[in-house]
């Protein structure tokens, strides 16, 4: 069955590429490569033996969009991960946001909607949540008004399919909400490959740690928490990556219960700054250059999932821990500087 993974280049896409690719599914990818290299279908093709489709396209360009349908009829699903993901980007530059967030949804949906069956997955993130009033955080949780572009362009996005879905009962969607990814594939053949400084905590820590940033930035510690650091829900990208083949399956199964479902993906664990640096100097064996410094704005106290509805009716549970994860992020950040 072919499966299109749009933004499949990237850091979560090429990660699901590997796990649907392991599960038997022929994949093709569509990346325009303005957040990722064509390098990493190397990486995909060293882990698998088998090199994905890949055509280089931008999905804002709806003729191309309508053309590479119209080549690939015999797509069955679509995981859509390709977007923008920079929150201080998205409020200097709101239109590029909401023009590649949501322009490339509703033309992959007009697609998909003209079939007969169509089974969508949407990359979410539990920044939909904001700052939640109850740990952990359910799927039930309200929506909070975004603090960001991209956050809106995530609400916006699961609005559109939401609203698609119920007047298009051929149209079958998931949508996950991502905690915090981090980590790479076990084999250092793919990870996260930020371009600048890096926007998430797991990358900057392995910069720093490798020697290609002098010092981390803890922002406060006077927070609420135990130590008084934020605390965030860190999943292992591999983990995550098998929850959309694992969703994917759902909806080819036929098995979900309603034509638009949501599901929270994370591990349902907390980790507090500290401890994710902590779990770095663990599995590095190296002292980590930090310094606490202000509150950064717009950061909020604690998020972390409750799970139990993706263990639950997925059968998906993560796996791997703080320190499974670390360890990989460490052997890729090595690798890539070597
Ligand atoms: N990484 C996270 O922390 C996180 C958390 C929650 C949600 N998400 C969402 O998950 C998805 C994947 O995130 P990621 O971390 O893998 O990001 P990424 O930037 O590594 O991957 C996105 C890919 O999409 C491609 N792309 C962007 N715009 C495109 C376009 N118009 N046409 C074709 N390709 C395009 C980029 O080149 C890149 O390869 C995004 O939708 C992101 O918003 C990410």
């Amino acid at each position: 069955m072919k499966i299109l993974v749009t933004g499949g280049l990237g850091f979560i896409g090429s990660h699901t590429v590997v796990e649907l690719q392991k599960e038997g599914y022929e994949v093709v990818i569509i990346d325009n490569c303005s957040n990722a290299s064509e390098e990493v279908l190397e990486g995909i093709t060293a882990i698998t033996g088998k090199r994905p489709l890949f055509e280089k396209m931008d999905l804002r360009d709806k003729a191309d969009v309508i053309s590479f349908f119209d080549r690939h009829s015999d797509v069955a699903g679509v995981i859509h991960f390709a977007a923008s993901k920079a929150v201080g980007e998205s409020v200097e530059k709101p239109l590029l946001y909401y023009e590649n967030n949501l322009t490339t949804l509703v033309y992959l949906l007009q697609q998909l909607t003209q079939k007969k069956k169509a089974h969508f997955i949407f990359s979410s993130s539990c920044t939909v949540y904001g700052q939640a009033d109850e740990m952990p955080i359910t799927e039930n949780a309200p929506v909070k008004p975004a603090e960001s572009p991209y956050g809106n362009t995530k609400q916006i996005g699961e609005e559109i399919i939401r609203d698609t879905c119920r007047v298009c009962p051929q149209l079958q969607a998931i949508s996950l909400r991502y905690f915090n990814p981090m980590g790479a594939h076990p084999s250092a053949e793919i990870g996260e490959l930020p371009l600048g400084v890096p926007q998430n905590l797991v990358p900057f820590i392995t910069q720093t740690g490798i020697g290609l940033r002098e010092q981390l930035s803890v922002f406060g510690d006077d927070y609420p928490t135990e130590d008084g650091t934020c605390i965030r829900d860190y999943i292992h990208v591999v983990d995550l990556a098998r929850a959309h083949v694992v969703a994917l399956k759902r909806l080819m199964d036929g098995k979900n219960e309603e034509n638009y479902e949501v599901f929270n993906v994370g591990t349902g664990t907390g980790s507090s700054v500290m401890e994710v640096i902590h779990s770095f100097e663990r599995v590095s064996g190296t002292k980590l250059n930090y310094k606490v410094v202000g509150r950064r704005a717009g950061d909020i106290t604690q998020a972390y999932a409750d799970t139990s509805l993706a263990n639950r009716v997925l059968g998906w549970k993560a796996e791997s821990t703080l320190d499974d994860a670390m360890r990989s992020a460490w052997k890729w950040e090595q690798k890539i500087r070597s």
